[in-house]
């Protein structure tokens, strides 16, 4: 990958850029924010930390869209976030124009990119901009899964208290409430989690994935999470970088995997060089697919409102 183009500046972009320098995951990134200044001071910021981390890689900063021009990869941060109380839907009529402009860019200047987006509601705005740009589903989708299912590790190791590195969590649905973490895909070194753990605990580690985000904005009040978010995100990217073909839960678009059409969810791919190069379908037991086709009615809900469903 020569360029990737962060459009939104924020903290999430931020974070983003410079994990993605300091992993050395492509030549060029360049940050677009409309805030005058914002993007090239952060660029120039990272930039000089550059001789510390030893990355070869050129950043700098812009305040026009015209910039994505020529990027492998757009990843779109850019928008309002929620505050506190309010849901990631709250904020969707407000972020759709702000994607919509980045794609229409997107596919002017950039038409063999692909675009990941991190802007909520996350699941609703990658069918946007997938029906927006009409690219193939290959090369349009978000993040989501690799997020909730890191949180979901996170409080397994609390729970636990074992190593974070050999536990590997599945979060499946919308990126909202009515998220689906799988305690039963959810293994330490292969083994399922309910050896370890009671009912009372896997039911803690649920809520608390499901209430993960909003249990950062709760603390920080005025900021929404970002260090958990961009290393969810340079995992992806690293994922394409490097063709790996690793399975990871991301926002999707469905054509009949799952039941479900016409929709984006969070669901395990297979993530290389090609984007979404397949949908991995599991076994769902009853209570569990119950959980996805509800997951999947709030997340039509929104597309309802937006004349998309
Ligand atoms: C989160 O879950 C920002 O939606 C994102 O923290």
């Amino acid at each position: 990958m020569d360029k990737i183009a962060i459009v939104g500046a924020g903290r999430v972009g931020e974070s983003t850029a410079h994990n993605l320098a300091k992993a050395e995951l492509c030549r060029h990134i360049a940050l677009i924010d409309i805030k005058e200044g914002m993007p090239q001071g952060t660029a120039l910021d990272i930039q000089e930390s550059a001789p510390i981390f030893g990355f070869d890689v050129k950043l700098s900063g812009h305040n026009d869209l015209g910039s994505v021009a020529g990027s492998d990869l757009i990843i779109i941060t850019a928008g309002v976030p929620r505050k506190p109380g309010m849901s990631r839907s709250d904020v969707l009529d407000v972020n759709v124009p702000v994607v919509t402009a980045v794609v229409d860019e997107a596919v002017r200047s950039a038409p063999q990119a692909m675009i990941l987006m991190v802007t909520n509601p996350v699941d609703v705005l990658t069918y946007v901009a997938w029906k927006r740009s009409g690219w193939p589903r290959n090369r349009v989708f978000g993040l989501s899964g690799v997020l909730d299912s890191t949180r979901m590790a996170s409080f397994v190791a609390m729970e636990t208290g074992v190593s974070v590195t050999d536990i590997s969590a599945m979060v499946l649905g919308g990126h909202g409430d009515t998220m689906v973490p799988l305690p039963r895909y959810t293994c330490i070194n292969g083994i399922p989690i309910a050896r370890f753990l009671d009912a009372a605990a896997i039911g803690r580690v649920v809520e608390r994935t499901r209430q993960g985000g909003a249990e950062i904005l709760a603390l920080r009040k005025t900021s929404s999470a970002y260090d958990a978010p961009a290393a969810a995100v340079a995992t992806m990217v690293d994922a394409i970088r490097h063709g790996r073909r690793r399975i990871l839960p991301c926002v999707a678009i469905l054509e009949g995997e799952y039941g479900q059409q016409g929709i984006c969810m969070g669901v395990p791919v297979i993530l290389g060089s090609g984007g979404v190069e397949q949908v991995v379908e599991l076994d769902l037991d009853e209570d569990e697919s119950a959980q996805f086709r509800r997951s999947a009615e709030h997340v039509r809900n929104d597309l309802a409102r937006l004349k998309l469903g």
